[in-house]
């Protein structure tokens, strides 16, 4: 698996560092709360996993299975669970990556049609340049500019999920 990268982008000490400075704002921010977080499976397993470590208020986790996304084309977003009871919750949503925004956007939408308290959203990276909706997540690890990316819960047809950093593949990968 290892062979197939072209490039490293974000290290597992970038993470790491990302993952850190992270929890010290949503700590700050949801200090007396007590939300309800929902990750987008499956990319949100391996940052999710980490974050909600460095979260030190009382939480409960959940879970969306969602597809929108067939080998390198963003396409629609299909929701392949129904959405957990949000009823005057804080919610928080988590996904690997933000990148034309449209599946935040619509859970966002959905999340508020189900009478959520408040939603926001975090996103390890954000792909800002590629966004075709009036969408920003409210936090994100870090900016990344519009490669494809792998690893740390990203995928491409669902393989390279379990890599522990974060890269491009090499190109003859992406013509097989
Ligand atoms: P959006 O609805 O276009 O913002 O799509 C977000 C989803 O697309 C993410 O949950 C990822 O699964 C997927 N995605 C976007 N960019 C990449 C990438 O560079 N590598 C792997 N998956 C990506
Ligand atoms: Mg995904």
């Amino acid at each position: 698996m290892e062979k197939d990268i072209d490039k490293i982008f974000f290290s597992e000490e970038d993470i790491k560092k990302i993952i850190d400075d992270l929890s010290i704002v949503i700590n700050k921010d949801y200090k007396d709360k007590n939300p309800i977080i929902i990750g987008l499976l499956n990319g949100c397993i391996p940052f999710m996993s980490d974050l909600v470590k460095k979260l030190k208020f009382k939480l409960t986790l959940s879970y969306i299975k969602v597809s929108s996304y067939e080998g390198m084309k963003s396409g629609f977003v299909k929701l392949l669970d129904d959405i957990p009871n949000v009823n005057n919750k804080d919610v928080i949503l988590i996904d690997d990556i933000c990148d034309t925004g449209k599946t935040l956007l619509h859970l966002t939408n959905l999340i508020y049609q189900n009478n959520a308290k408040s939603v926001k959203t975090i996103v390890l990276l954000d792909k800002k340049d590629s966004r075709v909706v009036d969408f920003n997540p409210d936090y994100y690890g870090s900016y990344v500019t519009n490669e494809f990316v792998v690893g740390y819960g990203l995928d491409y047809n669902e393989e390279y999920r379990n890599l522990p950093y974060i890269g491009i593949l090499k190109e003859e990968i992406y013509k097989k």
